[in-house]
């Protein structure tokens, strides 16, 4: 069977469910290659000289690798010029990124985490790229921070690249999710699978486990009963894995089950998480529920968050639906809920 392009794939779908316009799938398929950009810089590692520090700051107060900077440019220089965004916002980027007036302006935000898993960067070990889609409000010619703060559940298409040992883009525009993988000889995203689906049960978590002592009760309890294993209250043993890049845990678990936490903990008490709303939870959790899994804070279901600020923290529970229920049970029953 001859190959099918990521083109080809957002013209027939379009066809089927009659919901990708113009504009949304120029949108995808420029991030689309974007990412080409990006995998090729990381590729190229050492000798391309785009390791290591940039010797700057974000505005979260984290230390910006040169690819971080990097990837943030390529996705910037794709997006302003298409006429399909009224504006960008990024985790590199302080506030939103307007689009110049040279350009035209069209009707989507985007959204991303431009490079995932920065400290895997120099150990040549997976990282890679998040975006969320959202409609720009009615009427907003000028989109501001606050046009951004949308749930979750109102966005029109996410995805992710993973940069592993292949480079492979997994997108869900809300009729599933499809994964496409990059020819490099060709130059184009070809569909790997069209329907990738999260098994119910798993035996696989993914946490930091070195943050235990600052975890709430909850959490403990979760993972204790975890460890327990077949002579436990919950009698199988469970095995373990943590990247440290959220793009390639989630890609395992997409792939073949798994849970995936990153808990509230008691390092940055204002902060209730490590991870990003709006270009890490969320669009994972689009993801991750189009693929019939589940996605928590711990009590509530992410996408229905109310965003109070672009690069606002918040627990993840994520992955196997069975998993995640019982997690965000103990949470609930906790906070006597
Ligand atoms: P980023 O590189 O975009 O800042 O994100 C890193 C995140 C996420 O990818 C990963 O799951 C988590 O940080 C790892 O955190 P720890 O180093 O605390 O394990
Ligand atoms: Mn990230
Ligand atoms: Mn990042």
């Amino acid at each position: 069977m001859r190959p099918i392009s990521l083109t080809r794939y957002l013209i027939e779908q379009q066809r089927e469910h009659g919901h990708l316009n113009a504009d949304l799938r120029l949108l995808i398929e420029v991030v689309a290659r974007a990412c080409k950009a990006i995998s090729i810089a990381i590729g190229k590692g050492a000798i391309g000289g785009v390791l290591g520090s940039a010797g700057s700051e974000n505005v979260q107060g984290e230390v910006q690798k040169k690819l971080d900077v990097l990837s943030n440019e390529i996705l910037l220089e794709a997006n302003e010029w298409g006429g399909h965004l009224a504006a960008l916002a990024s985790e590199e980027m302080d506030h939103p990124h307007a689009i110049p007036n040279r350009y035209p302006k069209g009707e989507y935000l985007l959204l991303f985490d431009p490079l995932d898993g920065s400290s895997n960067i120099d150990v040549n070990i997976s990282v890679g790229t998040i975006f969320s889609v959202l409609r720009c409000p009615d009427g907003v010619a000028e989109p501001r921070e606050e046009d951004f703060l949308q749930p979750g559940a109102r966005q029109v298409a996410a995805g992710y690249a993973v940069y592993g040992p292949n480079t492979v883009l997994v997108l869900t525009t809300g009729h599933g999710v499809a994964s496409f993988t990059l020819d490099r000889e060709v130059g184009s995203f070809l569909l790997s699978e069209r329907q990738m689906k999260i098994p119910a049960a798993t035996r696989e978590f993914a946490i930091n486990m070195s943050n235990m002592r600052h975890w709430e009760p909850p959490m403990r309890r979760y993972i204790d009963e975890l460890l327990a294993g077949k002579t436990g209250p919950r009698g199988k043993d469970f095995n373990m894995r943590w990247v440290a890049s959220m793009v390639a845990d989630v890609h395992r678990i997409l792939t073949r089950g798994g849970i995936f936490i990153y808990p509230r903990d008691a390092r940055e008490p204002d902060k209730p998480g490590k991870l990003r709303l709006m270009y890490e939870a969320n669009p994972m959790s689009f993801i991750v529920e189009q693929a019939g899994g589940a996605a928590t804070n711990g009590h509530q279901r992410l996408l229905e968050l109310q965003p109070k600020a672009l690069h606002e923290r918040v627990a993840v529970f994520l992955g196997s639906r069975e998993e995640v229920e019982v997690a965000t049970r103990y949470h609930r029953e906790a906070a006597g809920a």
